[in-house]
C-alpha cells in the first residue's frame, strides 16, 4: 500500500471515529491527521483505542478559521482529505440556522481552497471525498427512491447547507479540476452517536425510566444504517470510487419511526430483565418537527453493482448491539450527557 497522508475532518464525532478507527487500523502506511473543533459532539473518547497508534495524530481546530487551514494544508502535504467535520443534527438547525452555514458552506469552501492552493499542479495524484447526506434530494412521498439523478431539493436548514456544500464541491471540480468523491448516506446509527439523534436519545430515556418522545405519529420513515457499515463504504469510495462522481449509500433498510421504537422498546425490556410492555408506556407523541421530511430512501445500485458494497449488519443485529454499548458505556454516556446537553434538551422538549 502507498504511502499516504490523509486529513479527516470531524473524527472526533460519531461517524468520523468510526472512519478514523478504521483507517488507522487498516492502513499502517498512511498517516492519519484527525482534525476536529471538538464541538459539544465531538470528544476523543471515541478514539481511545487508537489515539496511541503511531499512525496518528489529532490537531485541533476550526474548518471556519481559513487562515487556520491554509497553515495547516502548508504544514502538511495531504495527499487526501475525507470531509466528515459538520453541524450535523436537523432540530438543532431549526433553532439555529447560522452555525450550520457556517460550519457546513464556509468551512467546506475553506477545506477546497487550501486543497487547491496546496495541491496545484499536481491535483491528479489527490482526492477530496465529501461526506453528505440523503437528506439534500428532500422528502419522498409513499412510493419511490432517491438516485444520484434525483434532483436536489433540501428543506431544513440541516439539508441546505449540505446541499450547499455539494454545490461547492462540485463547482470546485468542474472549474478547477479538484479531484472529488461525493457520497449521499442515509442514517446511521450505532455506538458513539450523540444521543441527542432518535436512536441514542429513545436508549438512553428507556434506560432511565423517562418519556421518549415520538414526533407527529411516528409516521415519519427513515433508512438505517449501521455505522460500521457506512466506514467500509467509505473506504471502499476512497480506494475504488471514481473522481468526479457521486455515490448514494443506504441499507435497503425502511423504518417508520413508531415502529423503529417499538422494536427498541422490545430490546429495552429484554436486556433490562422489565415485564413486557414496560418500556413502549413511555413512548409519548409530541409536537412535530417543523418542515419535517415525511421519507428517505435510497437506491443503492451503483455502490452495489460497481462498488461490490454491501450493508454486512442486518438491523436486529446492529441495535443490539447499539444497544449493548450504550448499556455497557456508562461513563461516556454520564460525560457526553452533563452540561450543555441537558440545557439543550430541557429547551427541545420543554413546550413539545
Ligand atoms: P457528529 O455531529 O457526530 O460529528 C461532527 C463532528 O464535526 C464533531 O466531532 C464536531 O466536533 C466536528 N465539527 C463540527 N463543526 C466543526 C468545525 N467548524 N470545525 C471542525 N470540526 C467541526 O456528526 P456525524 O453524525 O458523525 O456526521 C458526520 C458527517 O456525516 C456530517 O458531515 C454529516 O452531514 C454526514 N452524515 C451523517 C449521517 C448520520 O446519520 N449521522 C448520515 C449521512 C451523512
Ligand atoms: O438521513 C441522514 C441524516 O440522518 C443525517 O444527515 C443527519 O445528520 C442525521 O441527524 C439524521 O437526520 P434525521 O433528522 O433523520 O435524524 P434524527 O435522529 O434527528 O431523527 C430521526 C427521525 O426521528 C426523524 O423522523 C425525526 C424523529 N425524531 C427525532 C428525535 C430526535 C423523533 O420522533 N423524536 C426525537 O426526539
Amino acid at each position: 500500500m502507498k504511502q499516504k497522508t490523509v486529513l479527516i475532518t470531524g473524527g472526533a464525532g460519531f461517524i468520523g471515529s468510526h472512519v478514523v478507527r478504521r483507517f488507522v487500523k487498516s492502513y499502517p502506511d498512511y498517516r492519519i491527521v484527525n482534525l476536529d473543533k471538538l464541538t459539544y459532539a465531538g470528544n476523543l473518547d471515541n478514539l481511545s483505542d487508537v489515539d496511541q497508534y503511531r499512525n496518528y495524530g489529532f490537531v485541533k481546530g476550526d474548518i471556519t478559521d481559513a487562515c487556520f487551514i491554509d497553515e495547516l494544508f502548508e504544514n502538511h502535504s495531504f495527499d487526501a482529505v475525507i470531509h466528515l467535520a459538520a453541524e450535523s443534527h436537523v432540530d438543532r438547525s431549526i433553532s439555529g440556522p447560522m452555525e450550520f452555514i457556517s460550519a457546513n458552506i464556509i468551512g467546506t469552501v475553506n477545506l477546497l481552497n487550501a486543497a487547491r492552493d496546496n495541491w496545484d499542479g499536481n491535483m491528479g495524484e489527490k482526492l477530496f471525498c465529501h461526506i453528505s447526506t440523503d437528506e439534500v434530494y428532500g422528502s419522498l412521498g409513499d412510493n419511490g427512491l432517491f438516485t444520484e439523478e434525483t434532483a436536489y431539493d433540501p428543506r431544513s436548514p440541516y439539508s441546505a447547507s449540505k446541499a450547499g456544500s455539494d454545490h461547492m464541491v462540485r463547482a470546485w471540480h468542474h472549474t478547477y479540476g479538484m479531484p472529488v468523491i461525493i457520497s449521499n448516506c442515509s442514517n446511521n446509527y450505532g455506538p458513539n452517536q450523540f444521543p441527542e439523534k432518535l436512536i441514542p436519545l429513545a436508549i438512553n430515556n428507556l434506560k432511565n425510566g423517562q418519556q421518549v418522545p415520538v414526533y407527529g405519529k411516528g409516521e415519519n420513515i427513515r433508512d438505517w444504517l449501521y455505522v460500521e457499515d457506512h466506514a467500509a463504504a467509505i473506504d471502499l469510495l476512497f480506494h475504488n470510487g471514481i473522481t468526479g462522481e457521486t455515490y448514494n449509500v443506504g441499507g435497503n433498510n425502511e423504518w417508520r419511526n413508531i415502529d423503529l421504537i417499538r422494536m427498541l422498546c422490545e430490546i429495552m425490556d429484554k436486556k433490562l430483565d422489565r415485564v413486557p410492555g414496560t418500556s413502549s408506556d413511555l413512548i409519548t407523541f409530541v409536537k412535530d418537527r417543523a418542515g419535517h421530511d415525511l421519507r428517505y430512501a435510497i437506491d443503492n445500485t451503483k455502490i452495489t453493482t460497481e462498488l461490490g458494497w454491501k450493508p454486512s449488519v442486518s438491523f436486529e443485529q446492529g441495535l443490539e448491539r447499539t444497544v449493548d454499548w450504550y448499556l455497557e458505556n456508562e461513563k461516556w454516556l454520564k460525560a457526553v450527557l452533563s452540561g450543555e446537553y441537558k440545557s439543550y434538551y430541557n429547551k427541545q422538549y420543554r413546550e413539545r
